[in-house]
């Protein structure tokens, strides 16, 4: 899934769909479920790196209204532009290259699904007011490029709240960052390391039977693989974990 994170060991080798085949599994799981709630302590299945710190800062920054439009980025489950519809009443348009399971899924109204690679976003005639993406910018081809297309698809003084971790010895930030036209602020999460994955892993070893009896064992496979790059990299603080809130100023 973090390919670039993991110097491309794994997952950047991860189609769409291999992808489609993860969400499908993890979407149709009660013991996903069960792992969604106690690691990211959601009542919704996600597919990312966020603790409920984290996710109750996005809430709270993102201030939605009914009269939001939002992009969710990459958003693999959808589960979150689901919920973002459901609670605070705004349009919700999600973006994923995993068109196979996209295709499995109905949604509110309010919530548009559409297939799409990141590295070729589509021209949207309506403006967004916010977007988002969590844990789906690790793939990308040319990320300053894919920068520049999110701003064109945001109104001005729209903002893009981006969750992003990055191996300590790649540097302070990513280079696509610097020279990018939004104004930046930079949030880090230091604590997540320790906490988020040891909880991670912790939850996997106990819930592997509810996988392996619900036919979902490549299921915990992949998200063990996730904990077994990981784990050696979190001894020496060897990750950095940040929310960037981009917005566009011009
Ligand atoms: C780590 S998951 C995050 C999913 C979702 N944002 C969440 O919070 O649960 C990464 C997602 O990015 C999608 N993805 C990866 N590369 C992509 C690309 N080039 N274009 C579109 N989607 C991509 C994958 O299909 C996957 O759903």
């Amino acid at each position: 899934m973090l390919g670039k994170l993991f110097d491309n060991i794994t997952f950047n080798s991860m189609s769409s769909k291999a992808f489609s085949k993860a969400l499908y599994s993890a979407h149709n799981s009660e013991a996903y479920l069960e792992f969604s709630k106690r690691v990211h302590g959601t009542d919704f299945r996600q597919f990312n790196l966020l603790d409920k710190e984290q996710y109750e800062i996005l809430i709270k920054r993102l201030e939605l209204n009914s009269a939001d439009k939002v992009l969710d980025l990459g958003c693999g489950l959808s589960e979150l532009s689901v919920h973002l519809s459901d609670k605070f009443g705004c349009e919700v348009t999600g973006l994923d290259f995993a068109k196979d399971y996209l295709s499995t899924l109905e949604t509110p109204s309010k919530v548009k699904l559409i297939p799409a690679d990141l590295n070729r976003i589509p021209t949207f005639e309506n403006k967004f007011s916010k977007a988002v993406c969590l844990d789906s910018f690790y793939l990308l081809k040319n990320p300053s490029r894919v920068l520049d297309s999110i701003a064109n698809s945001l109104e001005k003084g729209g903002k893009f709240f981006l969750f992003y971790t990055q191996k300590t010895s790649s540097g302070i930030l990513p280079k696509w960052l610097e020279h990018s036209s939004f104004d930046i602020e930079i949030m880090r999460f230091d604590k997540w390391n320790t906490d988020f994955w040891k909880r991670w892993n912790s939850v996997l070893e106990e819930t592997q039977e509810q996988f392996i009896n619900e036919g979902n064992i490549n299921l915990w496979k992949t998200k063990k693989r996730e904990w077994d790059f990981q784990g050696p990299l979190l001894e020496n603080n060897g990750l950095i974990r940040y929310l960037f809130v981009l917005t566009k100023s011009n």
